[in-house]
């Protein structure tokens, strides 16, 4: 076994050499503290595995994403979502029957507890929708125990009623009736019927629209060990329920720094150009270091070439644009100019600065008409099987330990306690 050695305090020791499938190299140090008193310091966890996977394969440097060993682009082109929700949580390709089974048990399962409609009547019309979705999935785990159901069940449960929840949350905001889901439909035209269907009149789902969801789903499907997914498994490894874990996961993505981006990124453009439209100076911004002003949609932790998510969907959104109409958006413009000049500029050129997902995500939701305050609830919905996937492998995984992160302690020394009189 090949192994690394490190010299501590005048001591060699030999810390064994883990390699992963794609030969991925990590030094474990499993025994460090134990054998020499030291733990390791990486804030933001840049240099840190937190596990072994075997669900997604990411290479940052040269843009490659695979979910259980297909390429991203393969997928994107062929599959549908729910065969891609197989894929993550069961770890192969389904064959016609698992898919036909596993289709209809999302389709069986997409309605709500009515009780649970009660919820969304406490909610102020202005609620964000990612509150109500984290909420809400936390609160099916009182309807559906753990120990009461089975675990399958339970992630069928969540695949199906979460688009339920997220489209009902929509509903409430606009004062419009919820509209049930249709076992007729698949599950990405079912969620958008639920959008945006009125009981008023018949609405038969786009095939554009369809397509493009789907896209953006499986896109955002499953991307290894981030924050949500992190976060995930950090509440799942204290033996949390599956609801409970997914919800934490949900808080963790709407945060700016992550799935929220997307909806900064819009409203980023829309500041822009509610500004006269001049995107230089808010590049200027973004570059100025006594800004904090950060250009929505741009960078990322492991992708340092491009974002193998964001070349598929810059492609196909330029396709889908112009079949819903949308060419003369004039936030579009604006993007296609901030991509410009990231692609040029010295600034973002060396710090390998591209347009992440997030900017094309954005955009192809405003020409979809998903409200702006949805957008982040969709990308919840695309990585829900990762999450589902990442926990129960972790909770399959015989070995697997409390999540418990040691810390370096910098603040006072011991010190005597001042009575109250005397501070
Ligand atoms: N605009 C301007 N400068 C930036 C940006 C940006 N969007 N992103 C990074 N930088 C600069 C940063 O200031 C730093 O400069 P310097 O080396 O001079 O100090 C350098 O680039 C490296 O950045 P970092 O902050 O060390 O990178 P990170 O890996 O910690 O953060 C990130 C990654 C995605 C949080 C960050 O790039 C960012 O905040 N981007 C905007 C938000 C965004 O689009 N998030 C969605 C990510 S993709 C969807 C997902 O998977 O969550």
């Amino acid at each position: 076994m090949a192994t690394a050695k490190l010299s501590v305090d005048g001591r060699d020791i030999d810390l064994p050499v883990v390699e992963g499938s794609e030969g991925e190299k990590a030094i474990d140090i499993t025994s460090l503290r134990k054998e020499t008193g030291y733990i390791t310091l990486d804030p933001g966890y840049g240099n840190t595995g937190s596990c072994t996977s075997d669900i997604t394969f990411i290479n940052g440097e040269e843009g490659v994403l695979r979910y259980r060993g297909y390429p991203i682009e393969q997928i994107a082109e062929k599959a549908d979502f729910v065969e891609v929700c197989y894929l993550l949580i069961f770890g192969s390709l389904p064959n016609a029957d698992q898919l036909a089974e596993f289709k209809q048990e999302l389709t069986y399962h997409s309605l709500l507890h009515e009780d649970m409609k009660k919820f969304f009547e406490g909610y102020p019309p202005t609620a964000h929708p990612m509150a109500i979705l984290s909420s809400m999935v936390a609160s099916l785990s009182t309807y559906y125990p753990e120990d009461e159901a089975d675990l399958h069940l339970n992630m069928v449960r969540l695949l199906a009623k979460a688009k339920t929840i997220a489209a009902f949350s929509y509903k409430k905001t606009i004062g419009q009736p919820f509209i049930y889901p249709k076992n007729d439909l698949d599950y990405c035209s079912n969620f958008l019927h639920m959008m945006f269907a009125v009981p008023s009149e018949p609405y038969a789902v786009p095939e554009v629209l369809r397509d493009a969801l789907n896209l953006l789903l499986i896109l955002h499907a499953d991307h290894e060990q981030n924050c949500s997914t992190s976060t995930v498994r950090m509440v799942g490894s204290s033996q949390a329920n599956l609801f409970a874990s997914i919800a934490a996961g949900v808080c963790a993505l709407w945060g700016p720094l992550h799935g929220g981006a997307n909806q900064r990124v819009i409203e980023m453009l829309e500041m822009i150009r509610d500004d006269g439209g001049d995107y230089q100076k808010y590049v200027d911004m973004a570059k100025d270091k006594d800004s904090d002003f950060k250009l929505m949609g741009f960078g990322h932790r492991v992708y340092k070439n491009f974002d193998p998510r964001a070349r598929i969907l810059k492609r196909t959104a330029d396709r889908v644009l112009e079949q819903l109409g949308h060419r003369k958006d004039s936030l579009i413009d604006i993007a296609r100019n901030l991509e410009q000049v990231a692609l040029e500029d010295e600034y973002f050129v060396e710090r390998k600065l591209y347009p992440n997902v997030d900017f094309y995500s954005g955009i192809l939701y405003r020409a979809m008409e998903i409200p702006t305050q949805m957008f982040t609830v969709m990308f919840a919905l695309g990585r829900l099987p990762g999450w589902i996937a990442q926990w129960r492998e972790m909770r399959s995984d015989p070995g697997a330990r409390i999540n418990r992160p040691r810390q370096v302690y910098t603040g006072a020394t011991e010190r005597d306690w001042v009575a109250l009189d005397q501070r």
